[in-house]
């Protein structure tokens, strides 16, 4: 079994495409160990409630210092012991002590086609926003592991979603995630968890 904890910040629509793949089997030999948001009042927190999961808020503004939070953050993860770590719409950068010491273990969700639109400040509505700015007709997500850089590392995943006439971030930011967050980050987790990648 992979054990797998998810890191959430909002809403954790992605989380529960992984809940949901999980208990449907599509997501082979794997459990969600625990869900940590650092935001006490993120939805994902109660869709890990309702689906038996362990859920935690670890955040930054009850820390003393960047370091400090870093340093509990880190301790939690280890005690989890996870094989793969999951940040699922998840807004804290992760501190370089985390990176390296799960190097090849951690994986993200991007909202556009890597290397469009990623890096930093691109994150949420903003991501969807620049594609419609600059015009594109095709966008999409991306799963990658997660290195010291912003949405630089390797990339395991792409799935391509049209812009249709008329679309609002709001609109494409749904569509994106229908079409495409919601298969590709199952799907990742599946093939690591099976040793398919
Ligand atoms: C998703 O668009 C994800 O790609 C981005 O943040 C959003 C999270 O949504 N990084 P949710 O919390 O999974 O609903």
């Amino acid at each position: 079994m992979l054990r797998v904890v998810v890191l959430v910040s909002g809403g954790g629509t992605n989380l529960q495409a992984i809940i949901d793949g999980v208990q449907a089997g599509t997501i082979r030999n794997t459990q969600i160990v625990s869900v940590i948001s650092n935001n006490p009042g993120a939805y994902a927190l109660e869709r890990a409630q309702k689906a038996g999961i362990p859920g935690f808020c670890i955040s930054p503004k009850t820390f003393e210092n960047r370091e400090a939070f870093n340093k509990a953050f880190l301790a939690k993860l280890d005690e989890l012991q996870p094989d793969l770590i999951v940040l699922a719409g998840f807004l804290v950068v992760l501190p370089r002590e985390m990176t390296e010491a799960y190097s090849g273990r951690i994986i993200n969700i991007h909202p556009s086609l890597i290397p469009s639109f990623c890096g930093k400040g691109f994150y949420g509505l903003k991501v969807h926003e620049a594609a419609l700015a600059r015009g594109v007709k095709v966008t999409g997500a991306t799963v990658h592991f997660v290195d010291e850089g912003t949405d630089t590392g390797p990339i395991i995943l792409q799935k391509a979603v049209y812009v249709e006439p008329g679309d609002t971030p709001e609109v494409l930011q749904r569509r994106v995630m229908e079409q495409a967050e919601w298969v590709i980050l199952p799907k990742a987790i599946d093939m690591i968890a099976n040793h398919e990648l």
